[in-house]
Order: structure tokens, then C-alpha cells, then sequence
């Protein structure tokens, strides 16, 4: 059985939890699909595909899954690997092509990832913390789309199994 390791950073869950929706799609799909902190992957031994998944900040993308592609880019150069953001709070996922941030098309460039993704991201109403309360007050919601999530683990098992 392919084995699919979906590796996330995270500040408040809301990449943890698009994180276990691919995983879902995988495991759905006939994978062994292995849902984990970026932070808590000490080696890639055991796995045949990697998706590393990772929160969007200022237009950073989260530093564990930054510390992933480099702790461990020897062994993904070898893997095929896809990177993910989830960020927008707003349908721009949906309803446009989002070019990658600098960090996640640098990483791509560095192991050779398959391909990048961008999904819509989710702000809690009771989100704590500066400047995450005041941008809650008029942009809380959750736009991660279980569609788009489904669409694109359709597109990564096709490469996988072509
Ligand atoms: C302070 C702050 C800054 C953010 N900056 C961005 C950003 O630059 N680009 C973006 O697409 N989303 C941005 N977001 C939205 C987050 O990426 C979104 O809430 C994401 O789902 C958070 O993931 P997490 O719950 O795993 O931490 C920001 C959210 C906060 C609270």
C-alpha cells in the first residue's frame, strides 16, 4: 500500500484540520495516509509521497513546515512531494489561480516538488492573540473547501499512479 505522509504547521488548527481532509481524500482513495506535525517528522524512511502543508502568515508560510523542507531535503529531492498553503480568508481560493508565496516557490524549487496548491483558510470568531482578535472581528469564517481538497487529491493520485 502507497504510503502518503501529510506533514502541517500550524498556529491555531485550522491547517491541522486541512491537513486530515487530504488525508481523508487518500485514505478514501486506498492509501496509507499518515496525517503529522511538520515539527514531529524526524525521517521520510518509510514513506513513498509526501505533502507538506502549511499556514500562511503575512505572507509567510509556517515556519515548521519551512524547517521540514530543510531538515530533511536530501530525502524529498528523492520523493514526490507536494507543498501547501492554506491562508485566504476569502473565495480567492476558489475563484482564482493563487501564485505561491516566495517561501513555498523557493521550497519547490529546492526538492523538486511535484506541484503547489493554495486552499482557502479558516480564522476562528474567538481568535486570540495580536493582531489575529482584531482581524477576527470582520474576518472570521472558515474557507476551507472539502470540493477543492477532493479535486486536487484527484489530481495528485493520478500522478501518483501514472
Ligand atoms: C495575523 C494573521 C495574518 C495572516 N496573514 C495571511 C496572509 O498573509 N496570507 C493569507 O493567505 N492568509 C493569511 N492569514 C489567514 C491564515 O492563513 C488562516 O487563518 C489560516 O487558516 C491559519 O492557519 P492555522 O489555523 O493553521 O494557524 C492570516 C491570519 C492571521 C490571523
Amino acid at each position: 500500500m502507497t504510503r502518503v505522509l501529510v506533514a502541517y504547521g500550524t498556529f491555531r488548527g485550522g491547517t491541522q484540520g486541512l491537513a486530515e481532509m487530504i488525508g481523508e481524500d487518500f485514505r478514501d482513495k486506498g492509501y496509507d495516509a499518515i496525517v503529522r506535525p511538520a515539527a514531529d517528522v524526524e525521517d521520510l524512511e518509510d514513506v513513498d509521497a509526501v505533502v507538506v502543508a502549511g499556514a500562511l502568515y503575512a505572507g509567510r508560510w509556517h515556519k515548521d513546515a519551512r524547517a521540514l523542507i530543510k531538515r530533511l531535503a536530501a530525502r524529498l529531492v528523492q520523493l514526490p512531494v507536494w507543498l501547501v498553503a492554506t491562508g485566504p480568508l476569502d473565495t480567492t481560493a476558489e475563484t482564482k489561480d493563487i501564485p505561491p508565496v516566495s517561501h513555498v516557490r523557493n521550497a519547490a524549487d529546492k526538492i523538486g516538488a511535484r506541484g503547489v496548491e493554495t486552499f482557502g483558510g479558516r480564522l476562528l470568531p474567538d481568535a486570540k492573540g495580536f493582531p489575529a482578535a482584531a482581524m477576527a472581528k470582520n474576518k472570521s469564517g472558515d474557507w476551507r473547501d472539502a470540493d477543492h481538497v477532493a479535486r486536487w487529491v484527484d489530481e495528485v493520485d493520478a500522478q501518483l499512479r501514472a
